[in-house]
């Protein structure tokens, strides 16, 4: 049975809500466990689908894990390989699996990857991962939907990527740990998860230097030198903005708790000048409030440290009761606007050209029954139907599952009428107060 979030909107959320630990910072930290002999510990690991299934791409290669749900934390002993294959069936699910290449090259010197198809929001080409590779000495057939990718031994080089890709980054830190020599990255990506990995990889023994500038150097050390760690990831800064945009977007007050408001600079200086209060309370807590209507502003998505694009459908969500015309630009992604339809489902004025959003605010969404295409677009109309009039029913909550953990149960913290269901039946029409057990839908 498919489930669905029926939400009440209009209640302005307040109180406190934690954050998790990054998903793209975690994903990839496990990849990178795989490198170590011996046991490697992960604390503040998110409870999400995703990283359920980078565990089964983990298990598939041989590593043993155990993961402590209550404890938030994961153990992956990577002593014994005995595949390098990581199947089609997982990549397909999550493509950031493909992660495992850097790593399995890095560790095995071959490794079996499916490639990974385009997905909802846009192509998503990994043909500077395997360029990298190359110049890092590798031989790379694709065959049956697979790469393939071999190398008597990897020999540190320059690599300048055309794009700073977050994944072709990792990968390459990856392979390049166990080089011989050292190797640059050029116009690398500086998202702080680029920054964790390194952090990690050093962590295990690795040499790395200049994570979060556009160069990174990685000087190759031997399989000798790396050993088991514990190690905390950082905290997940787009759920943190998505938590943001939920307490603004119902003009609430909140405090948001175990984030670092570094990695959210670009984001909350858009807040700001939509005429949100955001209050630092102590270094890794935010106080974020809004009494008025928000004043629409023009922004373009970019690499870190520009805006994030993870968060665009968040702040589409609040341009569309904003005060004026906002214009959004998605430069990333080709595909990134999926929330638009729905969004107008809920009486939002979008007028949507190529990779241009042109939002005119509303005075207010009305509730409606919308579907979730990916994690954020799904995200995105949680934060609609928050502020929206009446009641919505969300569909599609795979897509959410995959990013946001207890998403309903943090929100119903703050006071937000929320509730997960399997029933099939209702529609926004029948949602009608008091018709069910709970008082709210
Ligand atoms: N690109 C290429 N060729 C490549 C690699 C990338 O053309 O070889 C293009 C992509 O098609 C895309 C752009 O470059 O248009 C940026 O892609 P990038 O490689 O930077 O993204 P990613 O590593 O695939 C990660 C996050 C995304 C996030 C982006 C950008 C993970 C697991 N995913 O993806 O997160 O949007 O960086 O910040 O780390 C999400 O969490 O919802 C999400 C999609």
């Amino acid at each position: 049975m498919t489930q669905k979030f029926y939400v009440k909107g209009g209640t302005p959320l307040k109180g406190e809500v934690e954050i998790g630990g990054a998903k793209n910072s975690v994903l990839k930290l496990m990849a990178a466990a795989v490198l170590v002999k011996g046991a490697t510990k992960i604390y503040n690991v998110p409870d999400l689908t995703d990283v359920e299934v980078m565990l089964s791409v983990i298990e598939g290669l041989g590593a043993k894990t155990v993961y402590d749900k209550k404890e938030k934390s994961i153990v992956i002993d990577s002593t014994d390989l005995t595949s390098i294959t990581a199947k089609y069936e997982l990549v397909s699910k999550m493509r950031a699996s493909f992660i495992i290449l850097g790593a399995l090259m890095s560790r095995c010197r071959e490794a079996i990857v499916a490639l990974p198809g385009g997905c909802a929001i846009g192509e998503r080409r990994v043909d500077f991962h395997i360029k990298g590779l190359e110049a890092l000495g590798a031989k790379i057939k694709i065959e049956n939907g697979y790469v393939h990718a071999k190398a008597s031994k990897l020999v540190g080089t320059d690599i300048y990527l055309d794009v700073p890709s977050v994944g072709a980054t990792e990968n390459l830190m990856l392979a390049a740990t166990l080089a011989t020599g050292s190797t640059r990255i050029q116009n690398a990506a500086q998202e702080p998860e680029i920054v964790d990995l390194a952090n990690f990889l050093n962590a295990i023994g690795a040499d790395i230097n200049g994570a979060g500038t556009s160069e990174i150097v990685i000087n190759g050390v031997t399989a000798d030198k790396l050993h088991p760690i514990e190690y905390t990831t950082i905290p997940d800064r787009i759920e943190a903005g998505t938590y943001m945009s939920a307490i603004i977007a119902t003009r609430g007050k909140g405090i948001i708790k175990n984030v670092f408001p570094a990695h959210l600079t670009f984001f909350t200086d858009k807040l700001l000048k939509m005429g949100a209060n955001i209050k630092l309370l102590e270094p890794n807590v935010l106080e974020v409030s809004c009494k008025n209507r928000l004043n629409s502003i023009n922004f373009v998505t970019q690499p870190y440290p520009g805006f994030p694009t993870d968060l665009q459908s968040m702040a589409m969500a609040l341009l569309s009761t904003a005060n004026g015309v906002g214009i959004i630009t998605e430069s990333l992604y080709e595909n990134r606007f999926m929330q638009v339809p729905e969004l107008r489902r809920m009486g939002a004025d979008i007028h949507q050209d190529r990779n241009h959003a042109i939002i005119k605010g509303v005075k207010k969404l009305t509730g409606a029954g919308v579907a979730a295409s990916d994690l954020r677009a799904g995200a995105s109309l949680v934060v609609a139907a928050l502020m929206a009039e009446g009641n919505s029913v969300i569909e599609n909550l795979h897509h959410i599952d995959r990013g946001y953990e207890n998403f309903e149960s943090k929100l119903r913290l703050l006071g937000g009428k929320i509730e997960r269901r399997d029933d099939e039946i209702m529609t926004p029409d029948n949602l009608t107060e008091g018709t069910h057990n709970e008082s709210y839908i």
